[in-house]
């Protein structure tokens, strides 16, 4: 039965950025998928395509096809765009295996990668993930390409390169298992905190919410919101999908993970939060069923068949309830 308003129209109307990661090639081919995106979501980010490897197939050479398909759809469908990632420690060139490259050799590559890469995208990207994942899981700072060669100033080099071609882009530092008051997130709050003392433009942190046992703590997710944003940062939910253990799951998931998208939700309205991206369009998108077998393999707002389920209910209810 077509819907009079969709979640889109919610998200608009409440001047809330609802978004989804999503994937060059479906773009292309797969009307289901288009159909879908435009239904539920006005914000996108690239899954993949902005990502190191993919944009730098050989030494010297930038491959921005698939990234320019991901931007101008976002344009001709007037939604906003987030980008993903311009420094990681993983999805790095394969060539990078054979470089037997020195630290300033390095430094100089990333340099270049970041001017090139948010410079091309000045005025299309609104928020850049200028760095993702430079926390280990115990709080200290993760062994990587980047930090191995460069030590942290690689992240206030990030920052401030990143700046240098498109200051009116919001930057962001983003981050997985960091969603709740924990011990790395509280890692990353000294970590930001310090950028912030030596004036590297940080605008906002990512709480990426993959919630694979449900979802965190609402009122300590909100917690953790109002100290990023008690910093003077933005703070947006990233990449959210929620799982449970097949084990033991509970019953009827699926109004469980309404319940547990909307109580997220309801922590972005309450305390300033104005994005939340889920990582994909449908549950066949999805890249947890590959990654993680054995919990369960819908965590998204469209099923298969491109059928909305109750968290996108949920969702679009709570949207048009706010004042
Ligand atoms: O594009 C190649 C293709 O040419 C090749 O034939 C195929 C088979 O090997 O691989 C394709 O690349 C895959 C890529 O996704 C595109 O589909 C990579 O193998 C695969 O590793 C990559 O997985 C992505 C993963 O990041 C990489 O770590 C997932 O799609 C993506 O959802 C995931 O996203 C990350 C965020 O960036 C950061 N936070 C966690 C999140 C989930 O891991």
């Amino acid at each position: 039965m077509p819907e009079d308003t969709t979640l889109r129209d919610a998200a608009d109307a409440a001047d809330f950025r609802l978004g989804a990661a999503v994937a060059a090639d479906p773009l292309r081919t797969d009307a289901g998928y288009w159909t879908s995106l435009r239904r539920g979501f006005n914000t996108v980010t690239a899954e993949n395509a902005m990502k190191m490897g993919p944009m730098r197939p050989e030494p010297g050479v930038y491959d921005f096809t698939d990234a320019d398909a991901v931007a101008n759809f976002a344009e001709e469908h007037d939604m906003a765009l987030r980008g993903h990632t311009l420094v990681w420690h993983n999805q790095l060139p394969d060539w990078f295996q054979e470089w037997d490259y020195t630290d300033d050799q390095l430094a100089a590559f990333l340099r270049d990668h970041v001017h090139t890469v948010a410079g091309r995208y000045r005025g299309t990207v609104e928020a850049w993930d200028v760095v993702n994942e430079a926390v280990a899981d115990d709080g200290t700072m993760r062994d990587s390409v980047w930090y191995d060669a460069l030590g942290d100033r690689y992240l206030d080099d990030a920052f401030r390169w990143a700046n240098d071609v498109a200051p009116d882009a919001d930057l962001f530092y983003n981050d997985y298992g960091a969603d709740a008051v924990n011990e790395k997130s509280d890692a990353i709050y000294e970590l930001l905190e310090g950028m912030l003392d030596r004036g590297v433009p940080v605008d906002g942190v990512g709480l990426q919410m993959h919630a694979l046992d449900g979802v965190p703590d609402p009122e300590s997710v909100a917690e953790n919101v109002r100290r990023f944003s008690d910093l003077g940062l933005d703070v947006h939910v990233t990449e959210m999908d929620v799982a449970y253990p097949e084990a033991d799951a509970p019953e009827n998931h699926r109004e469980r993970q309404a319940e547990d998208y909307r109580d997220i939700l309801d922590v972005c309205l309450a305390e300033g939060v104005d994005t939340l991206v889920v990582w994909g369009v449908r549950d066949s998108d999805s890249w947890i069923p590959e990654w993680f077998p054995h919990v369960t393999e819908d965590p998204l707002l469209f099923d298969a068949s491109n059928d909305p389920k109750p968290a996108y209910h949920a969702l679009k209810e709570r949207l048009e309830d706010t004042d």
